[in-house]
């Protein structure tokens, strides 16, 4: 994994807007062009409102003009790696094949790996809504 990721979420991590569920959570995705995206958690009072820090860093890439990522990176201050919710789970495989790989950790320095394919087995794609 490289460092310039887990970098990029460690910062962008500390601008995480969560006054609702004190649990800040930092993403970085790597675009196909090498360039990294960040993006952290955006809680609202209007609590299903929120976003998540993986939505934020897609969205930074797409505003981009980016729309492949290949490397994921998550970090929260949780005794257990941050796993990344259904809903993003399903955003990540919208722009990441099955092999892209996925660092879940802790700001304490547990890391876990896995694949964007291991987190969504038989992920709804377009080969679904074919006739
Ligand atoms: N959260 C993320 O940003 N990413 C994850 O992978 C898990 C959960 C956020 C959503 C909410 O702001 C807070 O963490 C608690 O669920």
């Amino acid at each position: 994994m490289a460092t310039d990721l887990k970098q990029a979420a460690t910062d962008v991590r500390e601008n995480a807007h969560a006054p609702y569920s004190n649990f800040k959570v930092g993403a970085a995705v790597r675009g196909a062009s090498g360039a990294i995206y960040a993006g952290c958690n955006v809680e609202n009072v209007a609590y299903p409102e929120g976003t998540c820090a993986e939505a934020g860093a897609i969205a930074a890439m797409v505003a981009a003009g980016e729309t492949e990522l290949t490397e994921v990176y998550v970090i929260a201050g949780s005794a257990l790696p941050v796993s990344p919710c259904g809903g993003c789970r399903q955003k990540l495989a919208e722009f990441g094949a099955g092999d892209v790989p996925v660092t879940m950790a802790t700001s304490g320095g547990v890391e876990e790996y896995t694949t964007l394919g291991a987190l969504l087995p038989g992920a709804f794609g377009t080969a679904h809504m074919e006739g």
